[in-house]
């Protein structure tokens, strides 16, 4: 099954409205790879000046974060229903940031069944912290966590799912997880897919690796089979973006 390549920018609480038109230009004006699929996440503040300023046929705009409910009485968060009247397709939920920040496996996959239902796809964002991983569960922290989403999602939902597996000890730490270890998770988290919702489910998800992913590093896991894209984050906000963009070539 052959996977259009992903690679989504996070660019976290960074960037000023000149920073981010600049590298909203450099994006215009490289030569991506037409097959790979593109999307920026800057800032909420943000998003009406990038969506603006995106003239690549291949990038689309996406949110950081969504909130779960309608508008409403919700001081300080974004609805759904917002980010399409700002012509928005696409949101981050679930991103180890908020999930330390107190959002439960429970309210990622509310919010992730919201945004889907509103007309919105999702990268929704997974993956283990070095405790985690050094007592030697990460495969079972990552099918936890899929299972509180799966049990909000019907059939077609997950068409509009990308998963992202960012390992959390290889955020922002430069200590990018080996090919070996991004991969074994990535088959594994296909493997649940397969035996839990269903065999084309389990085929069609893009799987993205994120987690101090670099130009030096991207092609090595490009390689591998079950990756099939990155969510990057200080790297995107950086010229070799373009390079990790084309490093599936
Ligand atoms: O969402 C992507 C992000 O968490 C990865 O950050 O800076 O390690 O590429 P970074």
């Amino acid at each position: 099954m052959a996977r259009k390549f992903f690679v989504g920018g996070n660019f976290k609480m960074n960037g000023t409205k000149e920073s981010i038109k600049a590298i909203i230009k450099n994006l215009n004006e490289a030569q991506l790879d037409p097959n790979v699929e593109v999307v920026i996440a800057p800032s909420h503040l943000y998003l009406p000046i990038a969506v603006d300023a995106v003239t690549a046929s291949t990038v689309s705009v996406s949110a950081q974060n969504v909130y779960a409910k309608p508008n409403g009485a919700h001081t300080g968060e974004v609805s759904v229903s917002q980010l399409k009247d700002l012509g928005l397709n696409w949101t981050i939920t679930g991103h180890s940031e908020r999930r330390a920040g107190g959002e439960s496996d429970e309210n990622v996959a509310d919010k992730t069944k919201a945004a889907i239902d509103g007309g919105l796809s999702v990268i929704w964002c997974c993956g283990e912290s070095l405790e985690e991983r050094e007592a030697g569960n990460t495969v079972a922290v990552v099918e936890k966590q899929l299972a509180a989403l799966a049990a909000k999602l019907s059939g077609n939902d997950w068409k509009k799912i990308v998963i992202a597996y960012e390992p959390i000890w290889a955020i922002g730490t430069g200590k990018v997880a080996t090919t070996e270890q991004a991969q074994e998770v990535h088959a594994a988290i296909r493997k649940w897919l397969k035996a839990k919702v269903s065999d084309a489910v389990a085929d069609k998800t893009r799987i993205l690796y994120g987690g101090s992913v670099t130009a030096k590093n991207s092609k090595d896991l490009a390689k591998q089979p079950d990756i099939d894209g990155f969510l990057v984050g200080g790297a995107s906000l950086k010229p070799e973006f373009v390079d990790i963009i084309n490093s599936n070539q």
